[in-house]
């Protein structure tokens, strides 16, 4: 038996606006699509704006389905979008922003395992670390250098 160990580090940012301008100004594009997000069933709003190395910023939020399976994260939307859109442009940065309106969410809420998965894809393929900040509706922001840091033990194509 041998162990394998791996670290992954978090960045804890105090508020928003202790981050440089261009990732407030991604942030808040996040808060906008957050706002429109389809989530009548949940009550819990999450937007996601992604910064492409065309500089172009993409958005998508949760876009939610009576057979509950149906709907997609905003992650999702956004990274499938911009895959669609914009098949060879790199993802340098993604915001997260989630908001439930039940109740104030003052933490950082990450990205679920499998916007985990999907987000993966796209850093594998670029070859090249994207940068993911998320937070609630205030309070704290994280950061995660790349998406690896946040899905160590990855599945990817070389298994296939
Ligand atoms: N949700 C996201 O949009 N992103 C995540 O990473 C976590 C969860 C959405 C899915 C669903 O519409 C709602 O939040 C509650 O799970």
């Amino acid at each position: 038996m041998k162990e394998i160990k791996k670290e992954t580090v978090l960045y804890i940012y105090e508020s928003l606006d202790t981050l440089p301008k261009a990732t407030i100004n991604l942030m808040e594009h996040a808060v906008e699509a957050r706002k429109k997000a389809y989530a009548p069933y949940s009550k819990f709003q999450v937007g996601a704006a992604l910064l492409l190395d065309n500089n172009e910023i993409v958005i998508g939020n949760n876009q939610e389905n009576a057979s509950y399976p149906s709907g997609l994260c905003a992650e999702r939307t956004a990274v499938f979008y911009a895959g669609s859109q914009y098949p060879n442009a790199k993802i340098l940065q993604i915001a997260i922003s989630a908001a439930s309106l039940n109740k104030q969410t003052d933490k950082p809420i990450p990205p679920c395992g499998a916007c985990r998965q999907a987000i993966s894809e796209y850093e594998l393929k670029q070859e090249s670390p994207i940068e993911i900040f998320f937070m609630g509706e205030i309070g704290n922001v994280a950061k995660s250098n790349s998406l690896s840091n946040l899905l160590p033990f990855i599945f990817d194509k070389s298994e296939l």
